[in-house]
């Protein structure tokens, strides 16, 4: 490790878990070793992802439905007490925890030295979530009052705040009627709350990172804050769409992916496929390199053997308040700003549009094809009799 970089964070998401593993030995300092004096890292990793691996140091986590135990479940769940006791035996989380003694599985971390600090703050995005249409709660108010204190906390240089639901990508606007899929974007008062609450603490350096969807994606919004809100989407180390379907529909995935109309996704043409989505086993990644200045910023959705499939690189004074929110005009189209929801109708149900006219092609031609078959059997019959 001659540019005395090592991995100081590993992430790991158990099915939907966002975790952090410290590796915590400084064997890769480089110069500053066996002088007593021990240099702190240039570069830091993070990686995260959706798997679960106990043998790693140290697992931090929040769970998504399927670790709390039921499909899109919210506050209605019954199991949620004991499936939180559950989740934080495997988290090894000390018995003595407040988070034993909470409603709820949210927490938060800070790593690094001064100067260079990483807050990781976990959130619970199921304990107290209201029903789905509700656009009810997807916090909880003493989730709130507990984020707030959070953000208004002691400063860091970064701070990650771990969603399990995709908070950026609103999909579900350019999927209905076909189908639909949970993040914030389906609480629009909830989202707004926190991108409110983010912008009132005056806190810089927030990006969000979410799974659920079952496939990687990097999305960004201008217009929530005086600053890009970046959030990586990357689900999942064991489960992911292409797996659940057979290989030779994973072209049909991938049309489909490309197909969808998205505002908010980053697009680029070094995405391994050209949605800039991935729906093959994957795990997110996160470089911060101390050393240049500004410092730079990388932030990577990979595939299982560590290769970016997408990615995005920008220096940290990216994510610093520029004073105002930036808005557009209605009628106006921005990337990375304008709502799906507004996009013109054509756009946003092409999906479904060409769905519906597929089919119905489909349906014509078969009938069409037994139309013809009839046709060509009282053509046929009629020859027999006239022989
Ligand atoms: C778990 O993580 C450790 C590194 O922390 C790694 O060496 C090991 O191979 C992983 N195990 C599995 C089953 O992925
Ligand atoms: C997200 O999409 C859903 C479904 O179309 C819509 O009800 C909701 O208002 C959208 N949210 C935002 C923030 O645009």
């Amino acid at each position: 490790m001659g540019k005395r970089s090592r991995w100081l964070l590993w992430m790991v998401v158990a099915v939907g878990v966002v975790g952090v593993v410290a590796t915590g030995s400084n064997s890769g300092a480089g110069e500053g070793e066996g002088k007593g004096k021990v240099l702190e890292p240039v570069v830091t990793r993070i990686a995260f992802g959706s798997c679960a691996n106990q043998s790693a140091p140290q697992v931090i986590g929040t769970w998504d439905d399927h670790d709390y135990g039921l499909n899109d479940a919210g506050k209605e769940f019954g199991g949620k007490i004991t499936n939180q006791k559950l989740l934080l035996d495997f988290l090894d989380e000390p018995q003595d925890s407040p988070r034993r003694k909470q409603e709820g599985v949210y927490t938060s971390y800070m790593f690094g030295p001064v100067g260079r600090q990483i807050k990781v703050i976990l959130l619970d995005t199921r304990y107290h979530r209201d029903p789905l249409r509700s656009d009810g709660s997807v916090l909880g108010s003493s989730q709130w009052t507990w984020l707030e204190k959070e953000l208004n906390g002691p400063k860091s240089a970064i701070t990650i705040v771990g969603s399990s639901v995709q908070v950026i990508s609103n999909l579900s606007a350019t999927t209905r009627p076909l189908f639909s899929l949970e993040s914030w974007g389906r609480f629009p008062k909830e989202r707004n709350r926190l991108f409110k609450l983010i912008a009132d603490t005056k806190r810089e350096g927030v990006f969000f990172i979410s799974g659920d969807v079952h496939f990687g994606e990097i999305s960004r919004y201008d217009c929530a804050t005086g600053y890009p809100l970046y959030d990586v989407t990357a689900s999942g180390l064991t489960q992911a769409v292409e797996k659940a379907v057979p290989h030779v529909f994973s072209l049909i995935v991938r049309f489909v992916a490309w197909l969808t109309p998205t505002t908010m996704r980053v697009i680029s043409k070094n995405c391994r496929f050209r949605s800039c989505t991935y729906g093959q086993p994957n795990f997110g990644a996160i470089e911060i390199d101390w050393s240049t200045t500004p410092v730079t910023l990388k932030l990577e959705v990979r595939d299982i053997v560590g290769y970016p499939v997408t990615g995005v690189k920008f220096s940290l004074v990216e994510l610093q308040s520029r004073g105002s929110v930036p808005s557009v005009k209605a009628g106006e189209h921005r990337r990375h700003c304008s709502l799906e929801v507004n996009l013109r109708w054509m756009i946003k149900y092409r999906l479904a549009i060409l769905f519906y006219c597929s089919v119905s092609a489909l349906l014509l031609a078969m009938i069409g094809l037994a139309y013809a078959a009839t046709l060509a059997f009282r053509l046929f019959l009629h020859k027999c009799k006239l022989d």
